[in-house]
């Protein structure tokens, strides 16, 4: 027999009243939809087939429906509608995880140590710094100076590509990394040819300008990665709008400490599909409201197991983390007991 209609027609509205028609069911869906809340926490994001089933669910549950339901038919309908909903495929707004700087904790930042280590365990995206030398190169390294990652001194944009290749960019980090050399973007290009996930070049242009940063990376890019996913960062953003202007199709985010009012009216302005924003505004009401308007949040950089946690409770898009591996085993725990659930 049918559990919900008990072998008769259900959805009548006296059906309801009198509590015939799963009433905690409806309920639960009434408050769902209320509230505008998906059926787990953490799943912001319903797909087109999570809100058909919602809508399915509650027509057929919540209202009167007498024609659609009759017996068996009627727990058919609604096992079909659950679907989505048991497997979480129509909800789950999956956490991307994105290595920074490489994998920055176990290697040498921004090193081919470190971005080969972000493959191998996996992660969905690669966040790598820019600058220019001299003589006009574009290469990889976080600091303006070379004196904390290299066992040389000075300004990145005082070295010719030759000169900063003598440097020794691993022993600071560890002994067993003294080989390393700071890595053009070319280069860098070249060993992600086959990583599939998102490359994040954040262009270092707040303290130098760098003129023609912009152009020198868009053409490497065009040239190494055209049909593989690129996002662009700055907390620089005019370097962005630059950008844009050489590349119609670029995909910006806006990197930020702060927290904007109406934050989405900027980024639209900026033409940028993404904040890539500082852990405590990411995980505030800003970064609910920047998703509620289509706007991407990517948190950085998230560290602590505790804040990996909350970043997927709340659906944020992407974590930009310095330990990708801790973060990719925590996602499955948390998505086998979501599954779970
Ligand atoms: O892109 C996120 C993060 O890398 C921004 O800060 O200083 O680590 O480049 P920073
Ligand atoms: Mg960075």
């Amino acid at each position: 027999m049918c559990p919900f209609s008990q072998g008769r027609k259900i959805g009548k509205t006296e059906d309801l009243a009198a509590g015939q028609v799963n009433p905690q069911l409806s309920l639960f869906l009434f408050i769902q939809i209320a509230c505008e809340k998906p059926f787990c926490s953490g799943r912001k994001n319903r797909s087109g087939v999570g809100r058909l089933s919602v809508l399915l669910l509650t027509v057929g549950c919540s209202l009167n429906a007498p024609i659609f339901f009759t017996g068996n038919v009627a727990f058919i309908y609604l096992t079909v509608c659950m679907v989505p909903v048991m497997y979480g495929g129509g909800y789950y707004m999956r956490t991307a995880i994105f290595a920074h700087r490489g994998s920055k904790a176990n290697r040498p930042e921004n090193t081919l140590s470190a971005f080969e280590e972000a493959m191998r365990v996996g992660s969905d995206g690669i966040e790598l710094d820019v600058h220019l030398t001299n003589d006009q190169e574009v290469v990889v390294m976080h600091d303006e100076k070379v004196n904390r990652t290299t066992n040389g001194k000075g300004q990145v944009k005082n070295f010719t590509l030759n000169e900063l290749k003598e440097l020794d960019a691993g022993s600071w980090f560890s002994p067993q990394y003294s080989g390393e050399r700071v890595p053009t973007l070319k280069e860098v290009l070249e060993l992600l040819s086959d990583f599939p996930g998102v490359l994040n070049i954040e262009f270092k242009t707040d303290r130098n300008t760098y003129p023609t940063i912009e152009e020198r990376v868009a053409r490497l890019v065009s040239r190494y990665r055209s049909n593989l996913p690129v996002v662009y960062s700055s907390f620089n953003h005019e370097s962005l709008i630059r950008l844009k202007e050489i590349d119609s199709n670029a995909d910006l985010a806006l990197l930020l400490w702060e927290r904007l009012a109406e934050p989405w009216r900027y980024t639209q302005q900026v033409g940028a599909s993404a904040q890539h924003l500082w852990e405590p505004s990411a995980l505030s009401e800003t970064g609910k409201q920047l998703q509620k308007h289509g706007v991407k949040v990517r948190a950085w950089t998230v560290n602590k197991p505790k804040n990996m946690q909350k970043t997927f409770e709340m659906g944020i898009d992407a974590m930009i983390t310095d330990y990708p591996e801790v973060a990719l085993d925590l996602r499955k725990s948390f998505e086998s007991m979501k599954k779970s659930l």
